[in-house]
Protein backbone atom coordinates (compact mmCIF):
# COMPACT_ATOMS: atom_id res chain seq x y z
CA UNK A 1 0.00 0.00 0.00
CA UNK A 2 1.21 3.41 -0.96
CA UNK A 3 1.27 5.94 1.87
CA UNK A 4 2.44 8.39 -0.05
CA UNK A 5 3.74 8.91 -3.94
CA UNK A 6 5.58 11.18 -5.38
CA UNK A 7 7.70 9.81 -8.41
CA UNK A 8 3.92 9.35 -10.68
CA UNK A 9 0.76 11.68 -11.34
CA UNK A 10 -1.34 10.76 -8.96
CA UNK A 11 -5.14 9.71 -8.36
CA UNK A 12 -7.35 9.99 -5.80
CA UNK A 13 -6.99 8.58 -2.78
CA UNK A 14 -3.16 9.58 -2.71
CA UNK A 15 -4.89 12.78 -4.98
CA UNK A 16 -5.98 15.79 -2.73
CA UNK A 17 -8.39 19.09 -3.30
CA UNK A 18 -8.37 20.78 -6.90
CA UNK A 19 -12.22 20.03 -6.70
CA UNK A 20 -12.94 23.85 -8.07
CA UNK A 21 -10.66 23.03 -11.46
CA UNK A 22 -12.10 19.29 -11.57
CA UNK A 23 -15.51 20.68 -11.34
CA UNK A 24 -14.59 22.81 -14.27
CA UNK A 25 -13.08 20.38 -16.23
CA UNK A 26 -16.58 18.08 -15.77
CA UNK A 27 -18.70 20.74 -17.01
CA UNK A 28 -16.57 21.24 -20.18
CA UNK A 29 -17.25 17.34 -21.21
CA UNK A 30 -21.04 18.17 -20.60
CA UNK A 31 -20.55 20.91 -23.29
CA UNK A 32 -18.47 18.67 -25.18
CA UNK A 33 -21.45 16.18 -25.04
CA UNK A 34 -24.13 19.13 -26.50
CA UNK A 35 -21.67 19.10 -29.59
CA UNK A 36 -20.13 22.46 -28.13
CA UNK A 37 -16.46 22.99 -28.70
CA UNK A 38 -14.57 23.59 -25.60
CA UNK A 39 -10.64 24.72 -25.36
CA UNK A 40 -8.80 25.01 -21.93
CA UNK A 41 -5.19 25.59 -20.60
CA UNK A 42 -3.73 24.52 -17.53
CA UNK A 43 -0.65 25.86 -16.82
CA UNK A 44 1.33 25.13 -13.91
CA UNK A 45 5.59 25.06 -12.83
CA UNK A 46 7.09 21.28 -12.92
CA UNK A 47 5.13 18.89 -10.32
CA UNK A 48 2.28 21.14 -9.30
CA UNK A 49 0.44 18.61 -10.58
CA UNK A 50 -1.11 19.02 -13.99
CA UNK A 51 -0.79 15.21 -14.76
CA UNK A 52 -2.36 14.27 -11.80
CA UNK A 53 -4.92 16.29 -12.45
CA UNK A 54 -5.77 15.15 -15.78
CA UNK A 55 -5.69 11.90 -14.58
CA UNK A 56 -7.91 12.33 -11.96
CA UNK A 57 -10.41 14.05 -14.38
CA UNK A 58 -10.19 10.96 -16.73
CA UNK A 59 -10.57 8.72 -13.54
CA UNK A 60 -13.82 10.63 -12.54
CA UNK A 61 -15.37 10.48 -16.36
CA UNK A 62 -14.48 7.14 -16.37
CA UNK A 63 -16.75 6.58 -13.25
CA UNK A 64 -19.32 8.58 -14.29
CA UNK A 65 -19.45 6.70 -17.84
CA UNK A 66 -19.64 9.59 -19.67
CA UNK A 67 -20.21 10.14 -23.13
CA UNK A 68 -17.33 11.66 -24.26
CA UNK A 69 -13.87 10.15 -25.72
CA UNK A 70 -10.29 11.15 -25.00
CA UNK A 71 -7.45 10.96 -26.74
CA UNK A 72 -4.36 11.09 -24.60
CA UNK A 73 -1.00 12.50 -26.21
CA UNK A 74 1.52 12.82 -23.70
CA UNK A 75 4.92 14.82 -24.46
CA UNK A 76 5.77 15.10 -20.47
CA UNK A 77 8.72 12.32 -20.68
CA UNK A 78 9.79 14.22 -23.27
CA UNK A 79 13.14 15.74 -22.93
CA UNK A 80 14.35 16.22 -26.31
CA UNK A 81 13.70 15.94 -29.95
CA UNK A 82 15.16 12.63 -30.61
CA UNK A 83 12.43 11.40 -27.66
CA UNK A 84 9.83 13.78 -29.20
CA UNK A 85 10.47 11.59 -32.43
CA UNK A 86 10.91 8.56 -30.43
CA UNK A 87 7.58 9.33 -28.66
CA UNK A 88 5.56 10.12 -31.76
CA UNK A 89 6.37 6.71 -33.27
CA UNK A 90 5.25 5.17 -30.26
CA UNK A 91 2.20 6.89 -30.40
CA UNK A 92 1.15 6.19 -33.75
CA UNK A 93 1.58 2.79 -33.06
CA UNK A 94 -0.91 2.95 -30.59
CA UNK A 95 0.89 2.64 -27.30
CA UNK A 96 -0.67 5.86 -25.96
CA UNK A 97 0.35 6.82 -22.63
CA UNK A 98 -2.95 6.55 -21.14
CA UNK A 99 -5.18 5.14 -18.05
CA UNK A 100 -7.75 4.00 -19.71
CA UNK A 101 -8.96 1.18 -21.78
CA UNK A 102 -11.73 3.53 -23.42
CA UNK A 103 -9.29 5.61 -24.90
CA UNK A 104 -7.38 3.36 -26.45
CA UNK A 105 -10.07 1.49 -28.19
CA UNK A 106 -11.02 5.21 -29.60
CA UNK A 107 -7.75 6.07 -30.14
CA UNK A 108 -7.59 2.72 -32.85
CA UNK A 109 -10.86 4.00 -34.10
CA UNK A 110 -9.22 7.45 -34.94
CA UNK A 111 -5.88 6.08 -36.08
CA UNK A 112 -7.53 4.36 -39.00
CA UNK A 113 -9.02 7.59 -40.31
CA UNK A 114 -5.66 9.18 -39.99
CA UNK A 115 -3.65 10.35 -42.99
CA UNK A 116 -0.54 9.87 -42.39
CA UNK A 117 2.63 9.82 -44.55
CA UNK A 118 3.99 6.23 -43.29
CA UNK A 119 7.33 6.67 -44.92
CA UNK A 120 8.26 9.46 -42.56
CA UNK A 121 8.16 7.01 -39.75
CA UNK A 122 10.81 4.79 -41.50
CA UNK A 123 13.56 7.35 -41.61
CA UNK A 124 14.34 9.85 -38.58
CA UNK A 125 11.60 12.44 -39.37
CA UNK A 126 12.90 16.18 -39.83
CA UNK A 127 10.98 18.89 -37.28
CA UNK A 128 8.93 19.92 -40.57
CA UNK A 129 8.25 15.93 -40.91
CA UNK A 130 7.25 15.50 -37.18
CA UNK A 131 4.49 19.02 -37.60
CA UNK A 132 3.21 17.53 -40.46
CA UNK A 133 2.53 14.19 -38.88
CA UNK A 134 0.52 16.23 -36.05
CA UNK A 135 -1.02 18.24 -38.11
CA UNK A 136 -2.76 15.31 -40.43
CA UNK A 137 -3.75 13.53 -36.94
CA UNK A 138 -5.12 16.77 -34.75
CA UNK A 139 -6.88 17.24 -38.49
CA UNK A 140 -8.32 13.59 -38.30
CA UNK A 141 -9.24 14.21 -34.32
CA UNK A 142 -11.15 17.43 -35.18
CA UNK A 143 -13.01 15.68 -38.37
CA UNK A 144 -13.92 12.47 -36.14
CA UNK A 145 -15.51 15.11 -33.04
CA UNK A 146 -17.79 16.34 -35.37
CA UNK A 147 -19.48 12.67 -35.13
CA UNK A 148 -18.42 11.45 -31.72
CA UNK A 149 -18.04 13.83 -28.76
CA UNK A 150 -14.09 13.99 -28.36
CA UNK A 151 -11.49 15.98 -26.42
CA UNK A 152 -7.79 15.85 -27.09
CA UNK A 153 -5.43 16.35 -24.37
CA UNK A 154 -1.47 17.15 -25.16
CA UNK A 155 0.25 17.27 -21.94
CA UNK A 156 3.41 19.66 -21.68
CA UNK A 157 2.31 20.68 -25.21
CA UNK A 158 5.29 23.63 -24.88
CA UNK A 159 7.54 20.61 -25.43
CA UNK A 160 6.14 20.30 -29.70
CA UNK A 161 9.67 21.58 -31.18
CA UNK A 162 7.22 24.00 -33.96
CA UNK A 163 5.43 25.39 -31.46
CA UNK A 164 4.29 28.77 -32.80
CA UNK A 165 3.24 26.50 -36.13
CA UNK A 166 1.49 24.51 -33.69
CA UNK A 167 -0.93 27.17 -32.19
CA UNK A 168 -1.68 28.01 -35.86
CA UNK A 169 -2.89 24.37 -36.22
CA UNK A 170 -4.89 24.14 -33.53
CA UNK A 171 -6.07 27.87 -34.31
CA UNK A 172 -7.44 26.73 -37.84
CA UNK A 173 -9.07 23.48 -36.38
CA UNK A 174 -11.02 25.59 -34.08
CA UNK A 175 -11.88 27.79 -36.57
CA UNK A 176 -13.17 24.58 -39.47
CA UNK A 177 -14.31 22.26 -37.29
CA UNK A 178 -17.08 24.03 -34.29
CA UNK A 179 -16.65 20.57 -32.23
CA UNK A 180 -12.98 20.58 -31.79
CA UNK A 181 -11.93 20.39 -28.36
CA UNK A 182 -8.34 20.13 -26.81
CA UNK A 183 -6.97 20.55 -22.91
CA UNK A 184 -3.20 21.62 -23.06
CA UNK A 185 -1.26 21.25 -20.11
CA UNK A 186 2.06 23.60 -19.67
CA UNK A 187 4.87 24.38 -17.39
CA UNK A 188 7.67 26.52 -19.35
CA UNK A 189 5.95 30.15 -19.50
CA UNK A 190 9.10 31.44 -22.06
CA UNK A 191 7.67 28.37 -24.19
CA UNK A 192 4.09 28.88 -23.97
CA UNK A 193 4.18 32.61 -24.72
CA UNK A 194 5.11 31.24 -28.08
CA UNK A 195 1.82 29.75 -28.74
CA UNK A 196 -0.82 32.26 -26.57
CA UNK A 197 1.06 35.46 -27.06
CA UNK A 198 -0.72 38.64 -28.74
CA UNK A 199 1.22 37.09 -32.18
CA UNK A 200 0.55 33.36 -31.78
CA UNK A 201 -2.78 30.91 -33.01
CA UNK A 202 -3.59 30.49 -29.17
CA UNK A 203 -4.36 33.55 -28.21
CA UNK A 204 -7.39 34.53 -26.60
CA UNK A 205 -8.84 31.15 -28.04
CA UNK A 206 -9.34 29.37 -24.47
CA UNK A 207 -12.52 29.04 -23.00
CA UNK A 208 -10.46 28.93 -19.68
CA UNK A 209 -6.80 29.25 -18.48
CA UNK A 210 -6.64 26.83 -15.00
CA UNK A 211 -3.15 27.74 -12.90
CA UNK A 212 -2.17 25.61 -10.76
CA UNK A 213 -0.96 26.71 -7.55
CA UNK A 214 -0.31 25.50 -3.94
CA UNK A 215 -2.88 24.16 -1.66
CA UNK A 216 -4.36 25.59 1.44
CA UNK A 217 -2.85 24.74 5.05
CA UNK A 218 -6.40 23.06 6.10
CA UNK A 219 -6.41 21.27 3.13
CA UNK A 220 -2.90 19.68 2.94
CA UNK A 221 -3.21 19.10 7.11
CA UNK A 222 -6.10 16.63 6.34
CA UNK A 223 -4.70 14.82 3.42
CA UNK A 224 -1.89 14.16 5.76
CA UNK A 225 -3.94 13.07 8.15
CA UNK A 226 -5.98 10.49 6.18
CA UNK A 227 -3.29 9.36 4.79
CA UNK A 228 -1.10 8.47 8.03
CA UNK A 229 -4.24 7.09 9.74
CA UNK A 230 -4.69 4.95 6.61
CA UNK A 231 -1.03 3.54 6.70
CA UNK A 232 -0.99 3.04 10.46
CA UNK A 233 1.08 5.45 11.87
CA UNK A 234 1.38 7.62 14.84
CA UNK A 235 1.69 11.31 14.51
CA UNK A 236 0.81 14.81 16.29
CA UNK A 237 -0.60 17.81 15.01
CA UNK A 238 2.62 20.12 14.93
CA UNK A 239 4.90 17.69 13.17
CA UNK A 240 1.72 17.77 10.02
CA UNK A 241 1.65 21.08 10.62
CA UNK A 242 5.43 21.10 10.18
CA UNK A 243 5.14 19.40 7.22
CA UNK A 244 2.78 21.78 5.41
CA UNK A 245 4.65 24.60 6.50
CA UNK A 246 7.92 22.77 4.78
CA UNK A 247 5.94 22.59 1.53
CA UNK A 248 4.57 25.63 1.78
CA UNK A 249 1.50 23.76 0.37
CA UNK A 250 3.55 22.34 -2.80
CA UNK A 251 1.58 18.97 -3.30
CA UNK A 252 4.96 17.16 -4.49
CA UNK A 253 7.20 18.59 -1.64
CA UNK A 254 4.70 17.75 1.01
CA UNK A 255 4.01 14.00 -0.67
CA UNK A 256 8.01 13.80 -0.89
CA UNK A 257 8.40 14.96 3.14
CA UNK A 258 5.81 12.59 4.43
CA UNK A 259 7.15 9.58 2.05
CA UNK A 260 10.58 10.12 3.51
CA UNK A 261 9.32 10.32 7.31
CA UNK A 262 8.09 6.59 6.83
CA UNK A 263 11.65 5.84 7.27
CA UNK A 264 11.48 6.21 11.22
CA UNK A 265 9.53 4.06 12.27
CA UNK A 266 5.47 4.28 13.52
CA UNK A 267 6.01 7.40 15.19
CA UNK A 268 6.06 10.63 13.34
CA UNK A 269 7.30 13.51 15.54
CA UNK A 270 8.48 16.90 14.18
CA UNK A 271 11.79 15.92 14.67
CA UNK A 272 11.32 12.98 12.18
CA UNK A 273 10.09 15.64 9.62
CA UNK A 274 12.96 17.85 9.90
CA UNK A 275 15.26 15.33 9.45
CA UNK A 276 13.08 14.07 6.53
CA UNK A 277 13.48 17.29 4.80
CA UNK A 278 16.85 18.05 5.25
CA UNK A 279 17.40 14.54 3.29
CA UNK A 280 15.34 15.74 0.42
CA UNK A 281 16.95 19.26 -0.14
CA UNK A 282 19.01 18.50 -2.88
CA UNK A 283 15.95 16.89 -4.81
CA UNK A 284 14.04 20.25 -4.03
CA UNK A 285 16.63 21.96 -5.37
CA UNK A 286 16.98 20.14 -8.60
CA UNK A 287 13.18 21.45 -9.23
CA UNK A 288 13.80 25.15 -8.12
CA UNK A 289 17.36 24.96 -10.29
CA UNK A 290 14.71 23.99 -13.39
CA UNK A 291 11.74 26.26 -12.40
CA UNK A 292 14.29 29.27 -11.65
CA UNK A 293 15.61 29.16 -14.89
CA UNK A 294 12.38 29.96 -16.76
CA UNK A 295 11.89 33.17 -14.44
CA UNK A 296 12.39 36.54 -15.91
CA UNK A 297 15.11 38.85 -14.82
CA UNK A 298 12.48 41.30 -13.03
CA UNK A 299 11.17 38.31 -11.31
CA UNK A 300 14.51 36.84 -10.31
CA UNK A 301 14.98 40.86 -8.78
CA UNK A 302 12.09 40.64 -6.64
CA UNK A 303 12.89 37.44 -5.59
CA UNK A 304 16.19 38.89 -4.40
CA UNK A 305 14.69 40.97 -2.11
CA UNK A 306 12.08 38.72 0.00
CA UNK A 307 10.09 39.47 2.23
CA UNK A 308 8.55 42.77 1.60
CA UNK A 309 5.99 44.81 0.40
CA UNK A 310 4.94 45.88 -3.07
CA UNK A 311 5.84 49.46 -1.95
CA UNK A 312 8.81 48.80 -0.64
CA UNK A 313 9.75 46.35 -4.03
CA UNK A 314 8.77 49.29 -6.04
CA UNK A 315 11.07 52.03 -4.56
CA UNK A 316 13.99 49.28 -3.99
CA UNK A 317 13.75 48.13 -7.80
CA UNK A 318 12.73 51.24 -9.01
CA UNK A 319 9.97 50.32 -11.23
CA UNK A 320 6.08 50.73 -11.57
CA UNK A 321 3.85 49.52 -8.63
CA UNK A 322 1.63 47.90 -11.65
CA UNK A 323 4.93 46.46 -12.39
CA UNK A 324 5.37 44.82 -8.96
CA UNK A 325 2.18 43.27 -8.64
CA UNK A 326 2.07 41.49 -11.88
CA UNK A 327 5.47 39.89 -11.09
CA UNK A 328 4.14 38.96 -7.70
CA UNK A 329 1.28 37.47 -9.21
CA UNK A 330 3.65 35.75 -11.71
CA UNK A 331 5.97 34.29 -8.80
CA UNK A 332 2.92 33.00 -6.74
CA UNK A 333 1.55 31.01 -10.20
CA UNK A 334 5.04 29.54 -10.89
CA UNK A 335 5.30 28.41 -7.13
CA UNK A 336 7.93 30.69 -6.03
CA UNK A 337 6.07 33.13 -3.55
CA UNK A 338 3.03 33.60 -1.21
CA UNK A 339 1.09 36.26 -0.45
CA UNK A 340 1.63 36.85 3.89
CA UNK A 341 -0.87 38.60 6.07
CA UNK A 342 -0.99 42.76 5.64
CA UNK A 343 0.13 42.54 2.00
CA UNK A 344 3.76 41.40 2.94
CA UNK A 345 4.91 38.48 0.35
CA UNK A 346 7.30 35.70 1.07
CA UNK A 347 9.32 32.79 -0.40
CA UNK A 348 7.00 29.89 -0.78
CA UNK A 349 8.69 27.86 1.85
CA UNK A 350 12.07 27.47 3.58
CA UNK A 351 13.61 25.89 0.88
CA UNK A 352 12.69 28.30 -1.65
CA UNK A 353 14.23 31.33 0.74
CA UNK A 354 17.53 29.03 1.34
CA UNK A 355 17.65 28.59 -2.60
CA UNK A 356 17.12 32.01 -3.33
CA UNK A 357 19.68 32.84 -0.62
CA UNK A 358 22.12 31.48 -1.78
CA UNK A 359 22.37 32.44 -5.43
CA UNK A 360 24.39 35.82 -6.32
CA UNK A 361 21.77 38.72 -5.39
CA UNK A 362 20.53 39.75 -8.93
CA UNK A 363 22.00 43.39 -8.87
CA UNK A 364 19.37 46.47 -9.13
CA UNK A 365 19.94 49.75 -10.18
CA UNK A 366 19.64 52.04 -7.97
CA UNK A 367 17.96 55.20 -8.48
CA UNK A 368 19.82 57.81 -10.04
CA UNK A 369 23.09 55.56 -10.07
CA UNK A 370 25.23 55.45 -12.88
CA UNK A 371 25.64 52.32 -14.88
CA UNK A 372 29.92 52.95 -15.27
CA UNK A 373 29.38 53.47 -10.61
CA UNK A 374 27.71 50.14 -10.04
CA UNK A 375 30.46 48.28 -12.55
CA UNK A 376 33.43 50.04 -10.51
CA UNK A 377 31.98 48.91 -7.09
CA UNK A 378 31.39 45.28 -7.70
CA UNK A 379 34.81 45.76 -9.68
CA UNK A 380 36.48 46.94 -6.25
CA UNK A 381 34.41 44.41 -4.32
CA UNK A 382 35.99 41.45 -6.76
CA UNK A 383 39.45 43.12 -7.50
CA UNK A 384 39.66 40.62 -10.17
CA UNK A 385 36.73 39.82 -12.72
CA UNK A 386 36.02 38.89 -16.33
CA UNK A 387 33.19 40.85 -18.05
CA UNK A 388 30.76 37.72 -17.51
CA UNK A 389 31.32 38.07 -13.94
CA UNK A 390 30.97 41.68 -13.47
CA UNK A 391 27.62 40.71 -16.57
CA UNK A 392 26.23 38.16 -13.91
CA UNK A 393 26.83 40.78 -11.30
CA UNK A 394 25.50 43.79 -12.27
CA UNK A 395 22.72 42.64 -14.68
CA UNK A 396 24.53 44.55 -17.77
CA UNK A 397 24.93 43.39 -20.52
CA UNK A 398 28.81 42.23 -21.54
CA UNK A 399 29.15 45.00 -24.25
CA UNK A 400 28.03 47.49 -21.60
CA UNK A 401 30.53 46.36 -19.07
CA UNK A 402 33.42 46.81 -21.45
CA UNK A 403 32.24 50.38 -22.44
CA UNK A 404 32.30 51.33 -18.84
CA UNK A 405 35.34 49.52 -18.54
CA UNK A 406 36.77 51.88 -21.28
CA UNK A 407 35.45 54.96 -19.66
CA UNK A 408 36.27 54.45 -16.52
CA UNK A 409 39.80 53.77 -17.88
CA UNK A 410 39.21 57.69 -19.28
CA UNK A 411 38.25 58.73 -15.84
CA UNK A 412 41.63 58.11 -14.67
CA UNK A 413 40.76 54.58 -12.95
CA UNK A 414 43.49 52.20 -13.40
CA UNK A 415 42.11 49.06 -14.74
CA UNK A 416 44.68 46.35 -16.07
CA UNK A 417 43.44 43.36 -18.67
CA UNK A 418 45.25 40.53 -18.75
CA UNK A 419 44.70 37.43 -20.30
CA UNK A 420 44.63 33.81 -18.58
CA UNK A 421 44.01 30.87 -20.42
CA UNK A 422 42.71 32.05 -23.29
CA UNK A 423 40.21 34.55 -21.33
CA UNK A 424 40.52 38.15 -20.05
CA UNK A 425 39.93 39.95 -17.21
CA UNK A 426 40.03 43.00 -15.65
CA UNK A 427 42.23 43.84 -12.14
CA UNK A 428 41.55 46.66 -10.50
CA UNK A 429 43.80 48.85 -9.32
CA UNK A 430 43.17 52.07 -8.08
CA UNK A 431 42.37 55.73 -9.08
CA UNK A 432 45.50 56.91 -10.81
CA UNK A 433 45.72 60.21 -9.23
CA UNK A 434 47.83 63.32 -10.77
CA UNK A 435 51.32 63.14 -9.08
CA UNK A 436 51.20 59.01 -8.80
CA UNK A 437 52.84 58.42 -12.17
CA UNK A 438 55.10 56.06 -10.92
CA UNK A 439 52.08 53.89 -10.34
CA UNK A 440 50.90 54.88 -13.80
CA UNK A 441 54.23 53.73 -15.33
CA UNK A 442 54.22 50.42 -14.05
N1 LIG B 1 -3.60 17.08 -6.24
C1 LIG B 1 -2.57 16.37 -5.76
N2 LIG B 1 -2.72 15.62 -4.67
C2 LIG B 1 -1.69 14.92 -4.16
N3 LIG B 1 -0.47 14.90 -4.68
C3 LIG B 1 -0.25 15.64 -5.79
C4 LIG B 1 -1.29 16.40 -6.38
N4 LIG B 1 -0.77 17.02 -7.45
C5 LIG B 1 0.52 16.67 -7.51
N5 LIG B 1 0.85 15.83 -6.52
C6 LIG B 1 2.20 15.29 -6.22
O1 LIG B 1 3.12 15.92 -7.08
C7 LIG B 1 3.80 14.98 -7.91
C8 LIG B 1 3.92 15.53 -9.29
O2 LIG B 1 2.65 15.64 -9.89
P1 LIG B 1 2.44 15.68 -11.47
O3 LIG B 1 0.99 15.57 -11.70
O4 LIG B 1 3.34 14.70 -12.12
O5 LIG B 1 2.95 17.17 -11.75
P2 LIG B 1 3.19 17.88 -13.17
O6 LIG B 1 2.48 17.09 -14.21
O7 LIG B 1 2.63 19.25 -12.98
O8 LIG B 1 4.68 17.92 -13.35
C9 LIG B 1 3.00 13.70 -7.82
O9 LIG B 1 3.84 12.58 -7.90
C10 LIG B 1 2.37 13.80 -6.43
O10 LIG B 1 3.30 13.36 -5.49
MG1 LIG C 1 3.26 16.15 -15.88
Amino acid sequence: MYVFESSRPVVSPLFFNRREELNFLLSSVKEVENSRGVSVLIVGSRRMGKTSLIREFLRLCEEKNVNVNFIVFSFSMVSDYETLVKELKNFLHSKVYNPLRKVKETFREVLETVKVNWKYLKFEPKPKDVIEILRNYMRSVAKYSEMNPTILIVDEFQRVQEIEEFSWILKGLIDEYPTFSFILTGSEYSLIKKAIGSKAGLFGVFTKTIHLTPIDEKECLNFLRKRYVEGGFNFDLEALKEIVKLSGGHPWILQKIGERTLRYGKEITIEVVRKAAEEIKEEVFDLLTRNYYDLDDGEKNVLAILPSTPKKIAMELNITPTMVHIILRNLIMKGFVKKEERGRYNYLNPYVESFCKGLPTVPLRERGKKIYEIVLQKLKEYKVADSKILSNATGFSKRTIQASIQYLRKKGYKIVTEKKGGKYRYIYQGLAKKGNNRFLRR
